[in-house]
């Protein structure tokens, strides 16, 4: 068989016969057609909305770096819940602000039955039994350090021993009724020992969302303002344990390793410039796989929009649209109850 005859019209048959024949502007003539042809759709059910929690009562406190963004206490969390349940959101993401002098270099507030996140899961699972709720597993909130793990004595982030800790970090939350459990801490075989050990409590039917390829990013830094670990973690990185922004195979090892350990879902981080390993993870694997559209992108939209440089809803939009084009069948989102209030505009 000879290629170079072949393909050609191999090529001509798939596609059609070149201009003027083919006008590929025909089809997007009409918004009908254009709806016909579409290739990719994006619903409420496909977003995930991350919401910041506090102390306190009545509060919904403006994160700067995050226009529109709020940290709630626990009563208007579940106000807020609500809201984005008859919006159709099916699932709430719920990260922590802890108070200051409650850290310590173990975290181990994380580990407290009681604590502001449970409390959080509680009351929400209490008010709106018919939503997901996904908790973090990871310690960064919770230490006075800001790392997601424990230090070793020459000041190496100790994975083993970490592990052992998000095990009982991620019961308690199971315990609280947590229905996902998502470690983002970039530990080496924690999603295996949660498994068991969530397996082994009982909880065999709490999911586990795999934040598998998170890389060490500059675009969190807005949400380690809102949380409270930007003073904590200063000018450390986070080099040692989440992924070099270079690396692409690297990732397809890490999602590897996070299904044999058994994770249901898994996750790319950030988002957007990120689109290709998406894309590579979901051909690979077929599996659930989720994009997190981070806190920075989220504020650089955001900041152009309000600037009057962009249109916000259209790059909105358009941004979560992308994800799901590039194979994400989810996306977290800070835009997730505003994207969902347009869609349903229409
Ligand atoms: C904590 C965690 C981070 C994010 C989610 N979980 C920050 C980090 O790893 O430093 C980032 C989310 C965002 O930027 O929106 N491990």
């Amino acid at each position: 068989m000879n290629y170079t005859t072949t393909t050609p019209l191999i090529e001509q048959s798939r596609h059609g016969p070149a201009y003027p024949s083919t006008r590929m502007r025909r089809n997007r003539r009409t918004d009908w057609s254009r709806r016909l042809v579409r290739e990719n759709t994006l619903a409420a059910d496909d977003l995930i909305w991350p919401v910041f929690v506090r102390e306190g009562h009545g509060l919904a406190e403006p994160v700067d770096a995050m226009p529109g963004v709020v940290r709630h206490s626990c009563d208007t969390l579940v106000d807020a819940v609500g809201m984005a349940r008859d919006l159709g959101i099916p699932v709430v993401a719920i990260f922590p602000f802890i108070e200051p002098d409650t850290k310590d270099p173990d975290g181990s507030v994380a580990l407290v039955p009681d604590n502001l996140v449970c409390r959080a899961v509680r009351a929400v699972r209490q008010a709106h039994p018919d939503i997901g709720i996904q908790c973090d597993v990871a310690l960064d909130p919770f230490t006075s350090h800001g790392h997601d793990g424990v230090l070793d004595p020459d000041g190496q982030i100790s994975n083993d021993r970490t592990v052992d800790i998000l095990c009982r970090q991620a019961l308690v939350q199971a315990e609280a009724g947590c229905d996902i459990i998502s470690p983002s801490d970039m530990m080496d075989g924690r999603i295996g020992a949660i498994r068991r050990s969530l397996d082994a409590a009982g909880h065999d039917q709490v999911q586990i969302m795999a934040y598998s390829a998170k890389y060490a990013s500059g675009f969190y830094g807005p949400f380690r303002e809102a949380v409270g670990s930007a003073p904590t973690l200063g000018s450390a990185s986070k080099a040692t344990y989440q992924m070099d922004p270079a690396n692409g195979d690297e990732a397809l090892r890490e999602v590897a390793l996070d299904i044999a350990e058994g994770a249901d879902m898994v996750m790319v981080k950030p988002g957007l410039p990120y689109l290709d390993v998406i894309r590579r993870v979901k051909d690979s694997f077929g599996m659930p796989t989720y994009g997190y559209q981070v806190s920075g992108e989220y504020a650089m939209i955001r900041a152009a929009a309000d600037r009057g440089w962009i249109d916000g809803e259209t790059c909105m939009l358009e941004s979560l649209m992308a994800f799901r084009r590039a194979g994400a069948d989810g996306v977290l989102s800070y835009f997730a109850c505003d994207a969902a209030r347009r869609l349903r505009e229409g």
